[in-house]
């Protein structure tokens, strides 16, 4: 029998897959990341406990086999921090990686910054991390991928060619570091050797795991309005973020998919720039950003906050084939009234429920009010232990958009989590 499950960010990022992975995969045989990079920031309170990750799949804190697959790109200095920090905590992670995956290099993130410099009041408002120029090499077939730092006798045959054009570039944005070929093959193999046991063919294994009745945990990073085709581009990260992607980002064909769970915030957060049309630039966005903690993981920039866009979630929802939807973050709605959700667009004296291409601004969004809730039970462990008003708030949710809320969470911890039986 085919045991599989992903998880997907149905917002812009944030929505707190990294609690809802980490409790899934207590079940799961070997959690996977198949996009993005160490862009991503994955929080895991374990029992008080805070474990912050960035590449490595969040599962490995439960003793899991976390795999790196061949759609994401690895920062290996950033990666091998992240397993000597575990380490250091007493747990010894168990890392796969691909070894098609690409490298993040030094001029990725040179360029990354560079860019953004020169997109001044246009920029993206990206990570910095290098992640948008290493998946431009991929594509442009410039890239340098982890088998690369096995050999070193192929990845300088691969420096000689990709060099020389970087440093034109980094000169085109007006960045003077020189990029010295020495220094970074001496690095980058040092990186390889460091790495070797965990670089592998990983979808032979993930397919032969599959076979087996395995249990395998896709890990889905960001949020699907920043997937590259879907999202709000160009104000998206670089990778596919939708459910189609865990297929491409691992090698597993999608007939090897059988359970896709949504993530969702109970409410909208977005880190950098780009639309969001239910923003609120008032004391209810301050407090659902002080109420939320809402500060990025990887970049420590406050997240802007909103009321919850359902167009955005059902267009998640139509994009990933969504069997199930996890609730996020409940307990931060607790004190608002009324709380409002964002149910269509108008525009031109339209209305709309389909998620525009461009000129996003420019639509204005349709709410229903719902009354709000004065404070939940501390760790309900029902459905029916929340008050009404949170439990319509939920219901209208699932009628909206025909799935299944299957988790709901109310609070960081693993115990603050109601698992809804039907
Ligand atoms: P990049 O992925 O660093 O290129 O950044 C592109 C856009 O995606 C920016 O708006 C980032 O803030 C956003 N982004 C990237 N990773 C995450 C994430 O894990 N959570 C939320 N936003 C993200």
């Amino acid at each position: 029998m085919i045991n599989t499950t992903m998880v997907i960010g149905t917002q812009w990022g944030d929505e707190g897959k990294g609690k809802i992975v980490d409790y899934l995969s207590r079940d799961a045989d070997y959690v996977v990341r198949f996009q993005g990079g160490n862009n991503a920031g994955h929080t895991i309170n374990v029992n008080g406990d805070i474990y912050k990750l960035h590449i490595i799949p969040s599962g490995v804190i439960q003793g899991k086999i976390g795999v790196i697959g061949n759609g994401c790109v690895v920062d290996p200095e950033v990666l091998i921090e992240e397993i000597n920090a575990l380490e250091e905590r007493g747990i010894k992670p168990r890392v796969l990686i691909s070894n098609r995956a690409h490298v993040i290099m030094p001029y990725h993130r040179l360029l990354d910054g560079a860019a953004e410099s020169y997109l001044g009041g246009k920029k993206i408002g990206t990570t910095k991390r290098g992640i948008g120029p290493c998946y431009s090499d991929k594509i442009a077939r410039l890239g340098i991928r982890m088998s690369d730092l096995l050999d070193r006798e192929q990845l300088k045959q691969r420096l000689d060619v990709i060099l020389p054009i970087k440093q034109s570039l980094l000169e085109v944005y007006g960045v003077k570091e020189k990029l010295n070929e020495k220094e970074i093959l001496d690095r980058y193999i040092e990186y390889g050797s460091q790495l070797r046991s965990f670089i592998v063919d990983t979808h032979i294994i993930l397919n032969q795991a599959i076979k087996e009745g395995r249990s395998i945990l896709f890990e889905g990073a960001q949020g699907v309005m920043l997937d590259i085709d879907f999202g709000t581009y160009p104000y998206t990260t670089s990778s596919h973020v939708i459910s189609g992607g865990g297929c491409i980002g691992t090698g597993v064909p999608p007939g090897f998919i059988n359970r896709v769970i949504g993530v969702m915030k109970a409410y909208t957060t977005r880190v950098g720039e780009g639309p969001l049309l239910t923003e609120l630039k008032n004391g209810i966005g301050r407090y659902l950003q002080e109420h939320g903690n809402e500060f990025g993981t990887t970049t420590s920039r406050p997240r802007r906050c909103g009321w919850l866009d359902l167009v955005v979630v059902k267009h998640a929802c139509i994009l990933s084939g969504l069997t199930e939807i996890a609730v996020t973050k409940l307990d931060v709605l607790t004190g608002l009234d009324p709380i409002k959700i964002c149910v269509r667009y108008s525009i031109g004296g339209k209305e709309t429920d389909v998620f525009p291409p461009y000129n996003v601004d420019k639509y204005v969004p349709i709410y229903k009010e719902f009354p709000g809730w004065d404070e939940l039970p501390s760790k309900p462990k029902d459905f029916n232990d929340l008050p009404r008003e949170a439990r319509d708030y939920l219901k209208f949710i699932e009628d909206y958009l025909g799935i299944p809320i299957n988790i709901v969470s109310t609070g960081p911890s693993r115990r603050e989590t109601i698992v809804v039986s039907r």
